[in-house]
């Protein structure tokens, strides 16, 4: 079920990689092709680069085009993902890459909805100077990046499980048996499992010394990319969810303290001090 989460979202990135390369970029199906199979040698080496590079190139049995442009953009799904989320809400670990990876999904399923509302919110056609080749180099390190937190949020989403339901799972067995021959295997996969073997009990993969280097390296083309996607119109949804969980994940203050005084405020929910121990109420007004 992690497995397929993971999958899930993995999925939708590489996806939504594809839409700001097809619009935004202006790839034809040739150089997707090219850039994807070049992409399967470096960094994103995976089983999915890999198909999705065949995928560009497969032509149509029944038509004069690629068979990709000939099928319906309505994705999907026995269950497996939604699953994984129920699950993690159940355990209340977060993983919002995947969540959002099921939402687009079901999103995706709403097409007479999306196309009388495409008729209602004209897609700008207006040309956004967006440069091909930076989108390209910032796109790859967005994917790098967001395949990092996804399976961060796989991992800690088991590790939780373990700990709640005993089942003393190994986290670098788990990683090594997904390194051959599963959906989400991956080349990134071999220092996952590197961090678990010489950390069994590390909290989460973005704070592994060789995973904290690298997401320091790439934050800036994730935050390009996601830019390029705002500007263009161009959804990026589990982009923009992989960067503010490493955003939040990564800050030892969150705005939540005012969620607790609304929540004290309008049901006497209580909440904890920054200064002392205990419990306490205020009578706000
Ligand atoms: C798989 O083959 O990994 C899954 O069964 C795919 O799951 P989905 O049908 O929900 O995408």
């Amino acid at each position: 079920m992690v497995h397929n989460g993971i999958e899930y979202g993995l999925m939708q990135l590489i996806s939504e990689a594809y839409h700001l390369l097809k619009e935004g970029a202006g790839l034809n199906n040739d150089e997707l092709h090219d850039l994807f199979a070049t992409w399967n040698k470096g960094i994103l080496r995976s089983f999915l680069i890999e198909i999705a590079a065949t995928v560009f190139a497969r032509r149509d049995d029944l038509t004069d085009g690629r068979l990709i442009d000939m099928i319906s953009d309505v994705a999907h799904q026995k269950g497996t993902g939604k699953w994984a989320s129920q699950n993690a809400m159940d355990l209340q670990v977060p993983i919002p890459l995947i969540d959002t990876a099921v939402a687009m999904r079901e999103l995706s399923a709403f097409k007479e909805e999306r196309k009388a509302a495409e008729l209602k919110f004209a897609i700008a056609k207006e040309k956004v100077d967006v440069n091909k080749n930076t989108l390209i180099k910032d796109l790859e390190q967005a994917l790098y990046f967001s395949f990092i937190t996804t399976y961060a949020q796989g991992m800690a989403l088991l590790a939780h499980a373990s700990e709640e339901y005993k089942y003393d799972l190994n986290l670098a067995d788990i990683a090594s048996i997904w390194r051959g021959g599963c959906i989400i295997r991956a080349s990134l996969l071999e220092t996952i499992l590197s961090a678990y073997s010489s950390q069994p009990k590390l909290a989460n993969i973005l704070v592994d010394d060789f995973f904290t280097k690298e997401l320091i390296k790439a934050q800036t083309h994730i935050r390009s990319t996601i830019q390029s996607g705002v500007s263009l119109g161009i959804p990026v949804a589990a982009f923009s969810s992989s960067l503010s969980y490493f955003d939040s994940y990564r800050r030892a203050w969150l705005p939540t303290n005012l969620i607790q005084a609304q929540r004290d405020y309008f049901g006497a929910h209580t909440y904890e001090r920054t200064d002392r121990p205990g419990i306490f109420h205020t009578q706000w007004d």
